[in-house]
């Protein structure tokens, strides 16, 4: 045979690498955060919790992560969320409500999942009665954030997107 005959060419292109992909986070909202926009506005402001989920996807789009943003009234399903975010997740952002300052169980799923955790409350949790000033979930978390009303959110979303690079 002659030297002609074509090679097969060698495809460069890699199919996309884990590594590659947008990294998600979980944003997970505990209970009575579904009825932001009328409950106690002068505390936590007329946004909606639609409002700010629209805002944490935009800025996770910036960001390059995508957002899974979630709300739940029952302890059970956050801390099921928890532990789902242990293989589907880069990241946890959590504002736990009430939860955050009565929920060993959610602390212990938390821990378990071995992720960065940030803290988000959109009213400042230190202003406010004695009985808001501890927090469970500030066991697990790398920061928190508080008082920046929706904000916070983008914030926290900012910090995590470092944390996860
Ligand atoms: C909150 C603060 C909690 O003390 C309260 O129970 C909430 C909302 C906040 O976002 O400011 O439900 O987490």
């Amino acid at each position: 045979m002659g030297g002609s005959a074509r090679e097969t060419p060698v495809l460069l292109q890699s199919s996309p690498q884990p590594s590659d992909m947008p990294k998600q986070v979980f944003v997970l909202n505990g209970p009575n955060l579904n009825l932001l926009g009328t409950r106690e506005p002068e505390i936590y402001g007329r946004d909606t919790l639609d409002d700010v989920r629209k805002r944490a996807e935009a800025r996770a789009a910036q960001l390059g992560l995508t957002i899974s943003f979630r709300q739940s009234n029952h302890e059970g399903e956050l801390i099921e969320w928890i532990q789902e975010a242990r293989s589907e997740a880069s990241g946890i952002i959590l504002n736990a409500g009430a939860f955050t300052h009565t929920s060993v169980g959610i602390l212990d799923a938390l821990q378990a999942s071995q992720l960065p955790v940030i803290e988000v409350h959109l009213s400042n949790i230190f202003r406010r009665e004695s009985f808001r000033h501890h927090s469970y979930v500030s066991l697990a978390a790398k920061g928190v954030i508080c008082g920046l009303g929706g904000q916070g959110y983008e914030f926290a979303l900012d910090a995590m997107a470092k944390l996860v690079a």
